[in-house]
Order: structure tokens, then sequence, then C-alpha cells
């Protein structure tokens, strides 16, 4: 994270990082961003309540998502949280808060959304190609005492450099159409990045993805070619789940059975797919086999698939390795979308070890357990 904030840091200092609470919010990892000056990046009540429990601030919560109960909204702008809104109905419901508390100044940012090339129009936001962004945003400041702070963008689906220079230079020409000369606190890029990862994945990209550098000059120029780095600069938002948390884990587990079936060579493992990559994406994570004391270990092309009855359940489609029943596997990469979608499924979720720098270990998440799984059903 510190990478990411100084290449950003050194085009336009006033950078900040939120953390992407769905991605992975393992509680030792969010106070260890939160530490280091992170936002908590938050799509729900149950994260929101998970940020408060994590004793965020609730000035530092950042509050997106395309659904919030108006109860959700009532607290966390409240609270001063800053609530990024995303419909023309929240616009109402904000606005409905705003009236009975007369008293309270709200802060918000308006989620926009607009056509980027070769990418399908999102369903988030407000569209900022037709009337309703300025509507949202004059219904906003017409009462007086809600703050419009920014402009917030999550795009998914194109990783590009170049594609993240588009986006934000398109925001910053909608923050001069709809703040004019005074410009807003903060613009939110959101997060779509790609992070650090080994060669062996890289290689399975189209094109190579681009580094926290490219990404920092794509995005951050703009801001300084607009802004500067004067006091009024806006403050420039980065989220990313995947480009800061995909390699903070590793998946390992052990080799049960081998066999052959049609020709292909299978080694079945205690783990799943739903434990190294449950957006069940195509990519091969790379797997590195930890050998146990063995006398035989064919050398061989293998299909590593899990202990689930689902077909689909396979954690590499094809490593080339020696391999023996009883060795470790360890899949890298395996930090973001994994931990928080695992689900119940056959069997329960194993335990999360922290490595200090130092190299001391201590129990981040213990595994879970049966009891666990049915505290919430009404069983004797
Ligand atoms: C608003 C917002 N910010 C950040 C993220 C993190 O995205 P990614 O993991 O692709 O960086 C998401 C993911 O859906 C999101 O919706």
């Amino acid at each position: 994270m510190r990478d990411l904030a100084m290449a950003f840091r050194a085009i336009h200092p006033r950078t900040s990082i939120g953390h992407s609470y769905k991605t992975n919010y393992i509680p030792a990892l969010c106070e260890l961003t939160y530490a280091e000056g992170a936002y908590a990046e938050v799509v729900s009540g149950m994260e929101y309540d998970l940020a408060l429990r994590l004793k965020a601030a609730p000035q530092r919560i950042l509050l997106n998502g395309p659904v919030k109960s108006a109860q959700l909204l009532e607290r966390a702008l409240l609270a001063g949280s800053l609530v990024n809104v995303d419909s023309l109905q929240e616009v109402e419901v904000v606005r409905t808060i705003a009236q009975r508390y007369a008293d309270h100044t709200l802060r918000v940012g308006l989620r926009v959304n607009f056509a980027l090339d070769g990418l399908k129009r999102s369903r988030f936001g407000i569209d900022a190609e037709g009337e309703e962004l300025t509507t949202a945003y004059s219904r906003l400041t017409e009462g007086g005492n809600i703050a419009v702070e920014g402009l917030h963008g999550h795009f998914g689906g194109d990783r590009s450099a170049a594609s993240y220079r588009d986006r934000t230079t398109r925001m910053v020409a909608l923050a001069d159409r709809l703040f004019g000369t005074t410009p807003p606190k903060f613009i939110d890029v959101g997060g779509g990045l790609a992070g650090r990862m080994p060669d062996a994945l890289r290689a399975q990209f189209k094109k190579p993805p681009p580094t926290y550098a490219e990404y920092a000059a794509a995005i951050a120029t703009p801001m300084h070619e607009r802004y500067g780095t004067g006091p009024d600069a806006p403050e420039l938002i980065v989220e990313p789940g995947m480009g800061l948390f995909s390699d903070v884990l590793e998946f390992i587990c052990r080799v049960a059975a081998t066999k052959t079936i049609g020709g292909s060579r299978h080694a079945i493992v205690t783990g799943s797919i739903y434990n190294v990559k449950p957006t069940l994406n195509a990519f091969d994570l790379p797997m590195e086999v930890v050998p146990t004391e063995r006398t035989t270990a064919p050398s061989a092309t293998w299909v590593v698939s899990g202990y689930t009855c689902m077909e689909i359940d396979i954690l590499h489609s094809g490593v080339h390795a020696d391999l023996a029943v009883g060795d470790h596997v360890v899949f890298a990469n395996t930090g973001a979308y994994t931990v928080v979608l695992k689900p119940p499924f056959i069997d329960t979720a194993p335990a999360i070890l922290a490595v200090d720098t130092d190299g001391a270990i201590s129990i981040a998440r213990r595994a879970e357990t049966l009891d666990d799984l049915m505290t919430t059903y009404p069983i004797a």
C-alpha cells in the first residue's frame, strides 16, 4: 500500500487510499491499512459496522454501494462519514435526512456513470451523459446543509492505464461542469487496478497489466495538470481491492489423492476453487509444490482439483510438477475476494495465519467450525 500511495503522491501529493472492505476484511489487515492512513471503503451496513468495530473514525469511512437503507444513510451521515450517492432515489432520502437535521452538514459525493471505450455501460452511479447528474447536484445543494464534496467513479472491466487516464480526465471535466471555479474536495476513481503478481500469472494477461507507477502516471497526472499542488487541490482517492490485496495471502493445502483418468494425471487436494478463486475466473494461479518425505513423485502435468463434488472445482488446469500424495501445494495471489467469498459449501473455512515482517506468526482467523456455521439455525 505504501508503494502505491508513494507512486501517486510523487505526482499528486494529496492522494489517499480506500481499503475496499469487500475485497478482504480480515480485521488484522483492516487495522493495518487504517493505521497507514487508508479510508475504510464500505458498501453495506455490515461493512460499515465492521469498520466502526475496528475503531475507524466515522469521518474516515467512505460509504459506497447501490443499496443503502435509509437507517444506514442517516447513521452514516450524522456520524460524519462520506456517502457516495448512487441514484436519484438516494438523493431524495438524503434530502429528507438533511431536512430533519437542519443543524447538521451532511457530507456526500456523487457516483458518476458515463460510457467508456470498449466497456458495457455500468449499472452503478448516476448517468452523467443526460440531465440526471445535474439534477442530483442541484437537488442536493438546494437546502444548504448538504455538502457535495466530490465525485466517485468505479468502472470494472478494463485495467489498462489508458482507460484510467481517460476516466480521470472525464471526471475532472465533469467536476469543472458541476463545481464551476471552486474545485471539489475529492475525486475518487474507484478500484479495478491490477496489482503485483508473479510472472507466471502476469504472462496469462492478454496485455501486460500496468505497474503502480503507470497507474499513477495515468491517474495522478490529469489531476495534477488541472489542480496543481495548491491547498485547494482536491484529494485524489483510489480504492483498489484486487490491486492491493491479491498478493497478501497464499493458500496452502495438501495433496490427498492422485489418479490417472483417460490419460490425464489428477491431483486431488484438500482445498477448493472456492478457496483460491471463488470468482471462478479463468486464470491459473501460480502453484508451488512443497514435497514431503516421499520415495516417488511422478513428474507430469497435473490437473489440480478440489474436495467439493463440483466438476468445476479445478484449482489449476495443468501444472507441470513432481507431485505425490502428502505434498503441500501453495497457491500465490489468493488475497482478493477469497476469504470473503468462500461459501460454507461442503466444508468450513480454514485458519488464516499472519506472518510478521520479522517472521513471527499469529492467528488472523481461527479455523471455522460446524458450530460457527450452525449458530444462526434454531437447532437444539
Ligand atoms: C466502489 C468500489 N470500489 C472499489 C472496488 C474494488 O475493486 P477491485 O477489486 O477491482 O479493485 C469495487 C469492487 O467492486 C467497488 O465496487
